[in-house]
């Protein structure tokens, strides 16, 4: 099967050039300039006025994940048919080590929750909620079989958290075997003092959740992580950073030099704390945006758009974790602590990148370098994936900048019983979404067939 992609203007993280793209057994064989005729195609998709980009690569999901006392919505099923629409077309998923479990059994069954059932390809972190000597070793194992990269945390004590120690321990482990680390950083013990006070005063609402996890304890979590892999000689990668304090510390260490890398989320860009204090006579409408670490003021925008512009934070992700209001969220209905932490994203992160570019807030190049290039190359991914050139997957998107798209949950394919940004209507979006060559979405409408996805085994890490 050939397939070519006419007329478009391809863009990648440094370049915009037109050309006729050419695709063969599932890979870009041929990018051809100055009307250059290479034969028939198949299957031809004119993409005049369009542009033709990498697909999405989503560093940051959480599928079928139990978390706070239920289970993330989103199977790797839905979850992946919403990546699709969203034109994003690899993920990494976050496989969880149960306390006192194994990384094998953690992995194993994330591989079960996959398989059979995805519709894009899809790669998988580790987090380590335990590291005794044994789980060090097996690291070794998890880091062979393409899974290099390992989340710690240091919030959520008693369930997540790890302490320095073991976090070194890790550090040192995965630099070892070229792994990178990706952290949690919020300072959790003392959040969980402020947590219980608040609680005690009477002070219910969603947006004690904000309140009790302020920008001081991202900043101070992103300090340590940074110091402790200052000290293990190791690279970083800070996880959903949210705040203008903890982006300070990633570019001090930058500054100084170190491989300290970091990303953040739409949800940080787009949305605010005054989301989390609810509608008029509805506060717990707010729970919708609980996620963690919480929505910031909006003055914390700015910041993070010149962090991207400025390549002080290099990726953009999800960290798409839905819950229904129903049944879900309303867990914390009386105790904001209750409420399970995360929201849905993974169908609406190009869209609302996009709009970066189209208010000036970064350019074309610099979209796809965070929303695609730049993950493939941090996560080992590259260049296989994250970019359009010979050899590459045909992970192809033709994004139309004129087409208008309402992220309303009627459009969307996320199961969350509600839509983040409802009634938003943004302009620019995708037009036909290409997996390894096959077209899986056109025009809206769903071509691809679940299981269909590949898990994609990443290299270590090698910035
Ligand atoms: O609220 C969030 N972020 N939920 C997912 C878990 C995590 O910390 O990434
Ligand atoms: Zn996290
Ligand atoms: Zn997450």
């Amino acid at each position: 099967m050939r397939t070519l992609i006419k007329n478009g203007t391809c863009v990648t993280a440094s370049d915009t050039f037109a050309a006729d793209l050419w695709i063969e057994n599932g890979k870009i064989v041929a990018l051809a300039q100055g009307g250059q005729n290479l034969g028939n195609a198949d299957q031809t998709v004119d993409a005049k006025g369009k542009y033709v980009i990498p697909g999405g690569i989503d560093a940051h999901t959480h599928l079928d994940m139990p978390f706070g006392g239920t289970n993330s919505v989103d199977d790797f099923e839905s979850g992946t048919l919403a990546a699709a629409h969203g034109g994003t077309t690899c993920l990494i998923d976050f496989a969880i080590q149960k306390k006192g479990g194994s990384l094998r059994e953690a992995l194993d069954t994330w591989h079960a929750k996959a398989e059979g059932r995805a519709l894009v390809d899809y790669g998988f972190h580790m987090i380590a909620t335990d590291v005794p000597p044994p789980v060090l070793d097996e690291m070794g194992a998890i880091v062979r079989e393409g899974v290099t990269s390992f989340k710690m945390f240091m919030a959520y004590p008693g369930v997540l958290m790890l302490d320095d120690q073991s976090i070194f321990r890790a550090m040192l482990r995965a630099g070892e075997l070229g792994a990178l680390i990706c952290m949690h950083a919020e300072t959790g013990l003392p959040i969980d003092v402020l947590v219980e006070r608040a609680l005690k005063a009477g002070h219910t609402a969603p947006i004690y959740h904000a309140l009790t996890r302020p920008e001081v304890a991202e900043a101070t979590g992103t300090e340590r992580a940074i110091a402790l892999a200052e000290m293990a000689k190791v690279p970083v990668y800070i996880v959903h950073l949210s705040a203008q304090r903890a982006l300070e510390r990633v570019m001090e260490a930058r500054d100084r030099g170190l491989p300290a890398y970091a990303e953040t989320c739409p949800q940080y860009l787009f949305l605010s704390e005054d989301d989390l204090r609810g509608k008029p006579g509805d506060e717990f409408d707010g729970a919708k945006f609980v996620c963690t670490p919480p929505l910031r003021p909006k003055h914390h925008h700015e910041h993070l758009w010149r962090g991207l512009r400025n390549h002080d934070l290099q990726v953009v992700s999800t960290d798409h974790c839905p819950f229904c209001m129903k049944g879900q969220k309303e867990l914390g209905r009386g105790d904001f602590s209750k409420i399970p932490n995360g929201m849905p994203g993974i169908e609406t992160r190009l869209h609302l990148l996009y709009e970066g570019v189209r208010e000036g807030r970064i350019s074309l190049n610099r979209f796809v370098e965070i929303s695609s290039t730049a993950p493939a190359k941090i996560f080992g991914l590259y260049p296989k994936k994250g970019t359009i050139a010979v050899g590459a997957d045909a992970d192809v998107v033709v994004w139309d900048p004129e087409k208008r798209f309402e992220l309303s949950h009627k459009n969307l394919h996320m199961k969350a019983d509600y839509a983040s940004y409802e009634g938003k209507t943004v302009i620019g979006a995708p037009s036909q979404v290409f997996s390894r060559g096959e077209l899986i979405v056109e025009n809206d409408k769903t071509l691809a067939k679940k299981g269909r996805g590949q898990f994609v085994r990443r290299g270590t890490f090698n910035l």
